[in-house]
């Protein structure tokens, strides 16, 4: 396993509004997870016995000290499920951090942080960074749900100092729409150079990848393929890419793709 495994327990397990739950997770030594980039995962496996044995893999939410991290789900199928039941004290296996993270703030081009549903972590993580090393105005979220209640920490983006503009399918909070509106429109807008940063559903990804592509902006897509071991030995994860070869993986070539590199139609 190229990269830490160690032991960690459920420090709390939050409910979030939507069905989403944040779980605060410590392990008892210093982790690796601390310096964790955006983008970059851990796959968390619990003692769930024999019939679920593959982790599953979440992206890092925010590591506020060497101990303790956090991640952010929303139940999908039965580990997400298990997890999302997890009580205080409850140990999990946890390997990573794994994979590669999203291009650093800077302030060359601003960064439009594009996130859907449950794609918010990196971005999220992102927009902590960079307010961290004084680049807040660098940075801007454009977050999209379904509705109000699929929106969730918002409030901690902008103590940040980070401006996020929202979008909900029903319009119950911001924009109505999907959160490509928010985008179609910040990529009209002349006069900048910006790069697009972006996690989220699939269809999602392909829509944004369009628009970051038509606007000749550089474009980076956080993929959540289906991972079983998360570290490049069942070759599960395969993501459709130009060049030399036809297919990456995503857990060790990503989830970080060049949106240019990835082979949608
Ligand atoms: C890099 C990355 C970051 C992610 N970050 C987050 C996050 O921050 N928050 C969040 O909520 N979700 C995140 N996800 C999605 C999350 O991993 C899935 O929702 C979760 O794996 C679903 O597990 P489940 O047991 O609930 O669902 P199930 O459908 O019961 O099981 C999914 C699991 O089945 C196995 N599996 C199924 N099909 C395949 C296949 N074709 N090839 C290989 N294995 C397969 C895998 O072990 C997979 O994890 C991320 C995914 C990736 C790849
Ligand atoms: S998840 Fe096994 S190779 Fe990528």
């Amino acid at each position: 396993v190229p990269a830490a495994q160690f032991q960690v327990r459920v420090v709390r397990n939050e409910t979030l509004s939507g069905g989403y739950f944040r779980l605060w997770l410590r392990a008892d030594d210093p982790s690796p997870v601390a310096d964790a980039r955006p983008g970059q995962f851990v796959m968390l496996r619990g003692d769930w016995g024999r019939d679920l044995i593959n982790g599953r893999a979440f992206s890092v939410l925010d590591a506020p000290d060497a101990e303790r991290f956090t991640v952010l789900a929303k139940v999908f199928g039965r580990g997400t499920a298990r997890l999302a039941a997890a009580a205080a004290g409850e140990p999990l296996t946890c390997t990573g951090p794994l994979g590669h993270g999203f291009p650093a703030p800077g302030k060359e081009r601003r960064q439009l942080l594009v996130a859907g549903g449950v794609g918010l972590p990196p971005l999220h993580l992102q927009a902590r960074v960079a307010a961290a090393a004084g680049l807040a105005d660098r940075v801007e979220v454009l977050y999209g749900g379904r509705n109000a209640d699929d929106l969730v920490l918002v409030d901690e983006i902008e103590r940040e100092g980070v401006s996020v503009a929202l979008a909900s399918e029903d319009g119950s909070l911001g924009t109505r729409g999907r959160v490509t509106v928010l985008l179609e429109d910040r990529l009209a807008r002349p006069g900048e150079d910006v790069e697009v940063l972006a996690c989220g559903p699939t269809p999602m990804l392909a829509a944004v990848r369009k628009l970051g592509l038509g606007a000749r902006a550089p474009t980076y897509l956080c993929l959540e393929e289906q991972m079983a071991c998360g570290f490049g030995v069942c070759l599960g994860c395969a993501v459709p890419v130009f060049g030399p070869k036809p297919y990456r993986y995503c857990c060790t070539d990503g989830p970080v793709f060049e949106a240019a590199e990835v082979r949608w139609p």
